[in-house]
């Protein structure tokens, strides 16, 4: 599985990416995302490749603990191929003492976004593309992802609005439920803990 979605979806042809107009994004500040996570009752965590660039498990391990003790259900939510090694992610958020009964595999979660307050996806971008699932001449057609799209709100922390591994627009960004936060992914979540 790991290597049919590593292989041969990431090394996808080039894409027609850019060619599609989805519209506008919209943006969000760490401020307002404080606000929302203090108003949400359920939180998942869906992080990527950009967040071991960041290395932003620190912090984003103290915000799970923080929204934890003010009440919120908060979980990870782990694709197979989520960074660029097996258990990539898993290794970094162990490191940084994430609880293991809150993290999730992909198909333990996916059910449950759905009903989800918040999903904050850190660094991720191919693991949560909407065109995997919905577009069938994208080149991902096909290839599992976090349906992240289906929780209330969807908060994207990246840098720029840049493809991801496989080359491939996103439209999860323009969707009406998603806010893009910009920047380095750890700065960006120690705003917020700032902001509580
Ligand atoms: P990717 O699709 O690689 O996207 C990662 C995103 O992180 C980028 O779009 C980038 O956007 C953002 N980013 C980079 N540095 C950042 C920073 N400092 N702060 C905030 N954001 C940052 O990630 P994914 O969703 O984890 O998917 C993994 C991809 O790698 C898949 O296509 C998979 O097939 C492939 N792959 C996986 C493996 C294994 S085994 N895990 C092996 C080989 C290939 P900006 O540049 O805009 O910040």
């Amino acid at each position: 599985f790991i290597s049919v979605i590593a292989g041969g979806f990431g090394i996808a042809a080039p894409t027609t990416s850019g060619d599609t107009d989805h519209g506008e994004h919209r943006e969000i500040t760490a401020q307002a995302t404080a606000e929302m996570l203090a108003n949400a009752s359920s939180v998942v965590i869906t992080p990527g490749y950009g967040m071991a660039v960041a290395q932003a498990q620190y912090p984003v391990a103290e915000l799970a603990h923080q929204l934890r003790e003010r009440g919120v259900n908060v979980r990870f939510g782990i694709h197979p191929v989520a960074g660029r090694l097996p258990g990539h992610m898993n290794v970094l958020l162990a490191e940084a003492k994430v609880p293991y009964d809150i993290v999730l595999e992909m198909d333990e979660i996916n059910e449950d976004l759905d009903g989800t307050s918040v999903v904050l996806v850190i660094g991720a971008n191919d693991t949560v593309n909407p065109a995997a699932a919905e577009d069938p001449s994208s080149p991902i057609a096909g290839m599992p992802v976090l349906r992240v799209w289906e929780a209330d709100n969807v908060v994207v922390f990246k840098r720029s609005m840049a493809a991801g591994y496989a080359g491939v627009q996103n439209p999860l960004f323009f969707r009406d439920n998603s806010q893009m936060l910009f920047g380095d992914a750890k700065a960006r979540v120690e705003d917020i803990l700032r902001a509580f």
